[in-house]
């Protein structure tokens, strides 16, 4: 998945050009903004900086993650503002103890690569570089069928797979999960007050207060 998205880094943003996902593109834009304005933020699995970009117009600060120098270096090539951004690689599964938590944790298009064994474990430490009472959201797709790329295959764990095709003609398999409402609302259960899950036609959304 990490090589996938390294391959891809300069492919990556067309996914937000498809027409018929701009009003919703267009909301989810809104509720980052919005959620996130005055807060300092932890994003992680920042990708090529699309939403680091949104979250730095509103947040006081932003910290954006991405395990691969390939994103990143198209991130900090954004216009965004020095002071208030900092992009640094990190491995969502393996996050370091920092000097201090965050008062905001995303991750756009992140939850949807996250293999079901692994979704407790990984929020186990997202959660850790978060203060009590954070403000978290993550945001991904929802299967459409004629716009989605069809599911090549359905593991035995459940994890749901998609073949995706490079513009050098490589072909990768990679993980893509499209998880329901009750399941987001399970996977924080425990660690989470005033969870809310919406899904617009194209993407979900899921916010929470991290609550310890
Ligand atoms: C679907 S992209 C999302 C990028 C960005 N959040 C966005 O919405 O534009 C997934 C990102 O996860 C990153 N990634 C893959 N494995 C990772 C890992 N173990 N730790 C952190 N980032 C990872 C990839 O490099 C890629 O940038």
């Amino acid at each position: 998945m990490a090589t996938y998205y390294a391959d891809r880094a300069h492919e990556y943003e067309r996914i937000c050009d498809k027409p018929e996902r701009q009003a919703d593109l267009q909301q989810l834009r809104c509720t980052v903004q919005s959620r996130f304005s005055g807060l300092e933020v932890f994003e992680l699995a920042c990708g090529t900086g699309y939403w680091t970009e949104l979250l730095a117009s509103s947040a006081n600060w932003v910290f954006a993650t991405d395990i691969n120098e390939e994103v990143l270096t198209l991130a900090r090539a954004r216009t965004v503002d020095r002071r208030r951004v900092m992009f640094q690689r990190e491995d969502a599964y393996a996050l370091p103890a920092l000097p201090r938590t965050f008062t905001g944790g995303f991750a756009g298009f992140w939850w949807s690569h996250l293999p079901r064994t692994r979704i407790r474990d990984f929020l186990r430490g997202f959660h850790r570089v978060l203060s009590p009472g954070a403000r978290v959201m993550f945001i991904d797709n929802t299967y459409v069928e004629g716009s989605s790329t069809p599911i090549s295959r359905t593991a035995p764990d459940g994890d749901t797979y998609q073949l995706r095709r490079l513009d050098d003609g490589s072909t990768h398999e990679v993980i893509k999960n499209f998880p329901t409402k009750p399941e987001l609302i399970a996977a924080v259960d425990g660690s989470a007050k005033d969870v809310q899950v919406e899904f617009l036609r194209y993407y979900w959304v899921l916010q929470y207060t991290f609550a310890p």
